[in-house]
């Protein structure tokens, strides 16, 4: 087991060298902004009524992130698709983004051709592969950037590149003041949570210990959702911890009533309730009302109030600290965070054919 407060052994064993990464969070920011800003949709693509995000795992998390920030103000209703086929409105007036880091994804390359055939308002982001092929051959806008793999490290890309789409299209106002804020509360983040830091001043290695030998289950509401979502990914890819993650207010109409068994529950999993004072005043007494069940049922908890002024802001530091504790986590566990040969051999097996 690796100590938390030797940044030459954590740093030994982050041999993909996701630490740096995460550092690297609110330049990624900026560089995708810039690159949006460079961006201007051809006008047909104005005249949409629905858009459906493509992708799969770490490139498709941008995309709920997005979705949860924007869905209450974005005139057009937002869909994820993280599977083969369109759904059978999505005609040449859905606008329909393929996001795929390595541009090889082949959920994200099938779904995408469809939406060349059915005459959508297509679009593309990856770093290159097949999709920045496709989108070239078929005159297809194309927003590509520059990055090291692993694709869940390069979140910065993904949902700024999204945002920076959706301004650019009218369909929401100009994020870069929040966004603005957003990179300010990352880099205070990073000082906060880096390796260097010692665990009595850390956030994210105290509750990387707390979680330790444990099954994190991940809560949050509204634009927490995806936040909650993409703790329990990284602890999935980063920590090879089994993790789970739901919804509120969902969770008060079943999953509290699941807390009782096995009879041993309460030694096996830690739940983390995220929260913020942005949230609807009934889903932030829900909060109180979750602790409250979490308290009475003696199942380990807690709640984490996500800091910032605006959503944006929030999300960004609430991935932020997800990503170190998922980090802290496979230290604890012994593991290379980068690493991900199961994926690989999935996606290598796959790929050699249709038996
Ligand atoms: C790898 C990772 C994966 C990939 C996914 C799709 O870091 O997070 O979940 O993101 O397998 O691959 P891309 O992103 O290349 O489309």
């Amino acid at each position: 087991m690796i100590d938390l407060d030797n940044p030459q052994t954590l740093k030994k064993n982050d041999r993909g060298e996701m630490g740096l990464r995460l550092s690297e969070l609110p330049l990624q920011c900026r560089t995708a902004w810039q690159i949006a800003q460079e961006w201007s949709p051809p006008a047909e693509y104005r005249e949409v009524d629905s858009a459906i995000i493509l992708g799969m795992g770490g490139s498709a998390i941008g995309g709920d992130l997005l979705r949860g920030l924007v869905s209450d103000s974005c005139p057009l209703p937002i869909f994820l698709l993280r599977d083969y086929s369109l759904p059978h409105f999505a005609g040449s007036r859905t606008l329909v983004i393929a996001s795929s880091f390595s541009g090889d994804t082949e959920e994200t390359l099938f779904a995408f051709q469809q939406a060349l055939q059915r005459d959508c308002k297509t679009l593309a982001i990856s770093t290159g592969g097949r999709l920045a092929q496709l989108a070239e051959g078929s005159a297809v806008p194309l927003l590509t950037f520059n990055y090291p793999p692993p694709p869940r490290a390069a979140t910065g890309f993904s949902l700024v590149l999204l945002l920076g789409v959706f301004y650019h299209l009218g369909l929401i106002p100009d994020p870069s003041p929040d966004l603005e804020e957003g990179i300010a509360l990352l880099e205070s983040g990073i000082s906060q949570f880096r390796e260097e830091v010692p665990t009595s001043q850390n956030p994210a290695k105290q509750l990387a210990e707390k979680i330790q030998g444990r099954i994190p289950v991940f809560w949050g509401a509204e634009h927490l959702h995806p936040v909650a979502r993409r703790w329990k990914t990284q602890a999935n890819e980063n920590s090879k911890l089994a993790a789970f993650f739901e919804a509120l207010p969902e969770i008060h109409h079943n999953a509290v009533v699941g807390l009782r068994f096995p009879t041993d529950l309460a030694q096996k999993i830690f739940v983390v309730v995220l929260t913020s004072n942005l949230l609807h005043p009934r889903n932030l007494l829900r909060v109180q009302v979750t602790a409250e069940v979490l308290a009475k049922e003696k199942i380990p908890y807690q709640v984490i109030e996500v800091l910032g002024e605006t959503r944006l802001a929030e999300v960004l530091w609430g991935v932020l600290l997800g990503d170190y504790v998922s980090l802290y986590l496979a230290a604890r566990n012994g593991v290379d965070p980068s690493e991900i040969e199961v994926i690989s051999q999935i996606k290598k097996r796959m790929a050699e054919g249709w038996r």
